[in-house]
């Protein structure tokens, strides 16, 4: 059964993105994920199909109204009940929530299906949040002009993890972020670029000696730019290998 996500949007067309191109379009053709639209427009009581209104108290902006969004989410619940899915977790992207991360991502790809909200304008009644929205989450601490990218970073990250998205079942599980880590580099043909070869272990075809070089490099990388990343690894617990990789990665750049 295909991994269900209804999204609430006055833009369905910009999903698309996700819909036609690279990964997660064959994950769509391949039936491993459904992606079912639903414009509150559609729901709008006015003749004008308006789904905004000005705040109350005042204020730069327009407010998206709760009743057609409450009612889309309606719709998109009973459509998730119908296909005996029936916890849906309801999803709203908004500056003001949890940050995303890869566990977040992990999460919600073990649950059968999601229901997402985008915002636009100023935001939406928070009426709306209180009465429906299980969950908030953020892409990052800046703000886009609408819910939509985010809602398509969080359907990406989350798809990429259900098996069958990713050709060789080995690629999701050696990805950044998946043990704690950055990414090590990769390298391809040429074996010489300009003034640069490629690291001779990688040409060695010791498999042994490579995911030992990897895993340093992973280590080595991540204490570089991410030493917050490598401080919860710490304190999760590194395994005696990794500290003595990392050691001799640190020795190595003290030269
Ligand atoms: N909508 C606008 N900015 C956003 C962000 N940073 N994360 C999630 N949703 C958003």
């Amino acid at each position: 059964m295909p991994y269900e996500c209804d999204v609430i949007t006055l833009f369905p067309e910009m999903f698309n993105a996700i819909t036609q191109y690279g990964v997660t379009g064959k994950a769509n053709k391949n039936g491993i994920f459904r992606l079912n639209l639903w414009n509150p427009r559609d729901f709008s009581e006015n003749s004008y199909r308006a789904v905004d209104d000005s705040p109350y108290g005042g204020g730069p902006g327009m407010v998206m109204m709760a009743k057609p969004l409450e009612t889309a989410i309606m719709n998109a619940r009973d459509r998730q009940r119908t296909l005996g899915i029936d916890k849906t977790e309801v999803v709203y992207l908004t500056p003001q929530g949890q940050r995303f991360n890869h566990r977040m991502a992990e999460r919600l790809s073990q649950s059968q299906g999601v229901i997402l909200l985008c915002g636009r304008y100023e935001g939406i009644d928070e009426r709306v949040i209180t009465r429906q929205v299980d969950a908030e989450i953020s892409i990052g601490d800046y703000v886009v002009s609408g819910g939509e990218l985010a809602a398509m970073v969080v359907i990406d990250s989350v798809v990429r993890l259900i098996p069958g998205t990713l050709g060789d079942p080995e690629s999701a599980e050696q990805e950044s972020f998946v043990n704690g880590l950055l990414d090590y580099p990769h390298y391809t043909r040429p074996e010489q670029y300009c003034d640069s070869r490629v690291p001779e272990v990688l040409l060695s075809g010791n498999h042994a000696q490579i995911r030992r070089w990897r895993l340093q490099q992973a280590l080595g990388k991540t204490w570089l730019k991410r030493p917050d990343l490598l401080e919860l690894k710490e304190m999760q617990g590194m395994t005696e290998e990794e500290t003595m990789l990392l050691d001799a990665f640190k020795r190595s750049c003290k030269g």
